[in-house]
C-alpha cells in the first residue's frame, strides 16, 4: 500500500455529514467511487443521503447516527465503520459547531459539549483509525478547522480556540508521520455557506454571509488538499490573501482588530 492518489474503493468515515462541509465531502467521495460510512445525529437526513450517495456512485453507503459529545461515540463510530468498510482509510473530522457571544454570558454546558465536539472527539477518532493507517503505510486524516483558529475571536474565543488547539494538533501530527505515506490535513474554511450559523444562534446574518464561500468549492480544497498530502488547506483567495497579511502585523493589533470587526455581530438566540 502507498499514497492516495484517488478515492475509488477507499473506506471513508466522515462525521457531521447531516448537512454542510461534511455532507458535500461524502457526496464528492460518492462520486469518486469510495465505500463510505457517513455519521452525524440527524437520523431522516443521513437515512436520505446514504441513498443518495449510492446513487452518486458510491460503491456502499452506511450511516451510523452518534451524537459526538458523547465520549463513547467515537468507538461505537470506529467499531461501525470498520465492520462495513473492513478498516478506515480516510477519516474526515469535520463535526463541530460554534458556540457565539461572549465568554461570560455563553452557556457553559453548551460551551463544554463544543469543546468536546470539536476537539475531544476528533482526537478520539483519530487515536482510534491512525496507528492501523501508519502499519498499513496507508491512509488519510483531514481535519476541518477554520481561519478562526489562526488569531484571536472576540465574541467567539472559545470557538475560535477549539479550532486552533484543531491546527496546532492536526500540523503536529502531520510532521509526526511524514515519514510514512500517512498524511494529515487541516482545512481551513473561512465563511462557508451551510447551516452553521443558523445552527449557533446568529439571529441576523446579512454582514457576515456577504463573503460566504460555496460549500462545493470547499469540500473540493479540502479532498485535493489531502490527496496532495497539504499540511494546511485554505480554501478562496481573499482567505488565504488575509491570513497572509496577518503575518506581518503583531498578533495584539490582529486581536483588537478582530474585536472591532466583531464587536457589532448580534448576541445569540440560544442563553
Ligand atoms: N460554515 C462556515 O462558515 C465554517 C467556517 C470554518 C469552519 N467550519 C467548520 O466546518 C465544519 C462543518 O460545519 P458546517 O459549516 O458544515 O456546518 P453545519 O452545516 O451546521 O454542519 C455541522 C455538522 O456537524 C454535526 N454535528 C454538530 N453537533 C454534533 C454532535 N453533537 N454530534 C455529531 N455531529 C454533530 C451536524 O450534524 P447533526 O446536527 O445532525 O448532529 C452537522 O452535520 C465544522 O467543524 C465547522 O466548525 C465552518
Amino acid at each position: 500500500m502507498t499514497r492516495i492518489t484517488s478515492y475509488r474503493d477507499l473506506g471513508c468515515l466522515v462525521t457531521g455529514a447531516s448537512s454542510g462541509i461534511g455532507r458535500e465531502i461524502a457526496r464528492q467521495l460518492a462520486q469518486a467511487g469510495a465505500r463510505i460510512v457517513v455519521t452525524a445525529r440527524r437520523e431522516d437526513r443521513l437515512a436520505a443521503l446514504e441513498v443518495e450517495l449510492k446513487e452518486l456512485g458510491a460503491k456502499d453507503a452506511f450511516a451510523v447516527v452518534a451524537d459526538l459529545s458523547d465520549p463513547g461515540a467515537a468507538e461505537q463510530i470506529v467499531r461501525a465503520a470498520d465492520a462495513h468498510l473492513g478498516h478506515v482509510d480516510v477519516l474526515i473530522n469535520n463535526a463541530g459547531f460554534a458556540v457565539p457571544g461572549t465568554f461570560m454570558r455563553a452557556d457553559l454546558e453548551r460551551t463544554a459539549r463544543m469543546i468536546e465536539v470539536n476537539i475531544t472527539s476528533s482526537v478520539r477518532l483519530a487515536r482510534l483509525v491512525l496507528p492501523g493507517m501508519v502499519t498499513r503505510n496507508h491512509g488519510a486524516i483531514l481535519n476541518v478547522a477554520s481561519i478562526a483558529g489562526f488569531q484571536a475571536a472576540p465574541y467567539q474565543g472559545t470557538y475560535a480556540g477549539t479550532k486552533a488547539f484543531l491546527l496546532v494538533w492536526s500540523d503536529s501530527v502531520h510532521q509526526e508521520v511524514k515519514h510514512t505515506d500517512v498524511s494529515i490535513t487541516a482545512l481551513c474554511p473561512g465563511v462557508t455557506d451551510t447551516e452553521f450559523f443558523e445552527a449557533a444562534g446568529y439571529r441576523r446574518l446579512g454582514r457576515i454571509l456577504k463573503h460566504r464561500m460555496p460549500v462545493d468549492a470547499v469540500a473540493k480544497a479540502g479532498l485535493r488538499g489531502l490527496v496532495k498530502r497539504k499540511m494546511e488547506v485554505v480554501p478562496g483567495f481573499k482567505n488565504r490573501v488575509l491570513l497572509f497579511s496577518q503575518r506581518f502585523v503583531p498578533r495584539t493589533l490582529v486581536a483588537a482588530v478582530s474585536r472591532r470587526m466583531l464587536a457589532g455581530r448580534p448576541e445569540p438566540q440560544r442563553p
